[in-house]
């Protein structure tokens, strides 16, 4: 159905979130603690939808397989990288609900927690493009 391909790459424009937020999660560092917390507050928000958004393609992924002859290898190293991608969009959720919940105190661990929100984020961008090659070079791993 060509329908689900349509939402697998509307959905795949939205998870490119995971692209630009290593640039900026970036900011967060140079913000006054207070100012964080409000950022750390919407980040936190958009990787919940993007967490949503991930399951959307799972689900019309798990779908187009079957109307795919794809390799054994490519649905391997596929759903690993996405398992790895989902693992990191939830340990970002980790430093981000520390910074909320700090409130602002706490100058030192807040800077610890943003620079982790960056390398956790950072890895997730690398798997979402690792992916979009894999979905456009199928005969990478043929
Ligand atoms: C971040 C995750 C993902 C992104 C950004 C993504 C993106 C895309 C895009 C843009 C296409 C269209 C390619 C084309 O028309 O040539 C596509 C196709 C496809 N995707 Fe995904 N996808 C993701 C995850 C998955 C997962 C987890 C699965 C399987 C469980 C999957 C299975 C497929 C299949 C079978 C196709 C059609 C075959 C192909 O064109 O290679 N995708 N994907």
């Amino acid at each position: 159905m060509q329908i689900v391909l349509f939402l697998h790459v509307l959905g795949s424009l939205a998870v490119g979130f995971y692209l630009l937020l290593p640039f900026v999660a970036a900011r967060m560092g140079t913000l006054e603690p207070a100012a964080q917390v409000g950022y750390a507050k919407g980040l936190h928000n958009l990787n919940r939808v993007g967490q949503w958004l991930l399951i959307v393609q799972f689900l019309t992924g798990g779908y187009l397989i079957s109307q795919y002859d794809l390799s054994v290898l490519w649905m391997v190293v596929v759903i690993v990288l996405f398992v790895a991608l989902g693992a990191m969009t939830g340990m970002l959720g980790g430093p981000l609900k520390r910074v909320i919940a700090s409130g602002g105190e706490g100058k030192q661990a807040a800077q610890r927690d943003a620079s982790r929100v960056v390398m956790f984020s950072g890895i997730a961008a690398v798997l979402v493009f690792v992916l979009l090659l894999l979905m456009y070079y199928p005969q990478w791993l043929a």
